[in-house]
C-alpha cells in the first residue's frame, strides 16, 4: 500500500472540486472481499497414506514445492480428516499428480472418507508399491512423488505436513521422444479456490 497516500489531502483552489489521487482513483476500482484461501491457481493431487492393503486417497488443493535442496513438498490437511490420523501414523505419504482423465476419482476422493469407503475400489485406482516409502502410490496418476514427512507444523484448522521427496516415478507415457516430460502429454489440471472452479492448462507461453 502507498502509505503517503493515506489521508492525503490534494491542494485545491477555492471553490474547486478536489480530483482524487491516483491511489484513489485504482481503490476504486476494486472490490474489498473476505480474507480467505482465494490465491490462484491451486494443484489438485491425491495424496495416498498408509499400508499397502489399507491405504487411503485424499484430494488436496494446498500442497507446494516448499524447498529445492532437499527437495520439499508441504500439504495442508484438516484435523478432522480421516487421512490426518493416517499421515501422522505412516510418517510418510505419496504426492500422486493426477491427468484431466482422472477429474472425477479427484472428487470422489476430495469429497467421500476412507472412514466409509475403499476410495481405490471406488475409483478403480490400483496401488502401486513404493521405493522408499511404506505408503503405495496410485498406478494411474503419470506422477507419483514418494515422501518421507520432516515436520509437522500446527497452524489451525489444518496442519501443514512437511515432507522431503525421496523418490519420484513418471510415466513413459508423458515423455517426449527425448525422454524429457511433456506438461501436454500429462493433461494437467488446476483447481481455482476463487470461483470453485476445475480448470485444464492453457497453451504454453513464451516469455
Ligand atoms: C479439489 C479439492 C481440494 C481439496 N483440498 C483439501 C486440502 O488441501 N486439505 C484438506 O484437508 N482437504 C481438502 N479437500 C477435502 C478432502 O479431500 C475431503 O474432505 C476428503 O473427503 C477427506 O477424505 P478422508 O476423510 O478420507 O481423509 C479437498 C477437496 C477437493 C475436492
Amino acid at each position: 500500500m502507498d502509505s503517503c497516500a493515506v489521508g492525503r489531502q490534494a491542494q485545491k483552489a477555492p471553490g474547486e472540486q478536489a480530483s482524487p489521487t491516483p491511489s484513489e482513483s485504482v481503490m476504486k476500482m476494486k472490490q474489498l472481499i473476505d480474507p480467505g484461501t482465494v490465491m490462484v491457481p491451486c494443484p489438485v493431487v491425491l495424496v495416498s497414506v498408509g499400508d499397502k492393503d489399507k491405504a487411503n486417497i485424499i484430494t488436496l488443493s494446498w500442497a507446494a514445492n516448499v524447498c529445492s535442496e532437499p527437495p520439499m513438498i508441504a500439504i495442508g490437511v484438516r484435523t478432522k480428516r480421516h487421512s490426518f490420523e493416517l499421515l501422522r501414523h505412516a510418517g510418510d505419504f505419496v504426492v500422486n499428480v493426477p491427468s484431466r482423465t482422472l477429474l472425477k476419482a479427484a472428487v470422489i476422493c476430495g469429497t467421500k472418507s476412507g472412514r466409509d469407503v475403499d476410495k481405490f475400489k471406488v475409483c478403480k485406482l490400483t496401488p502401486q508399491p513404493s521405493l522408499k516409502v511404506k505408503s503405495p502410490g496410485i498406478a494411474e496418476c503419470p506422477l507419483n512423488i514418494e515422501c518421507k514427512t520432516r515436520q509437522i507444523v500446527e497452524l489451525g484448522s489444518h496442519h501443514l505436513f512437511i515432507g522431503q521427496v525421496e523418490a519420484v516415478h513418471i510415466d513413459d507415457k508423458v515423455l517426449t521422444a527425448k525422454g524429457e516430460p511433456s506438461a501436454a502429454k500429462m493433461g494437467l489440471f488446476v483447481f481455482l479456490p476463487l470461483t470453485g472452479e476445475y480448470r485444464s492448462l492453457g497453451a504454453q507461453m513464451k516469455p
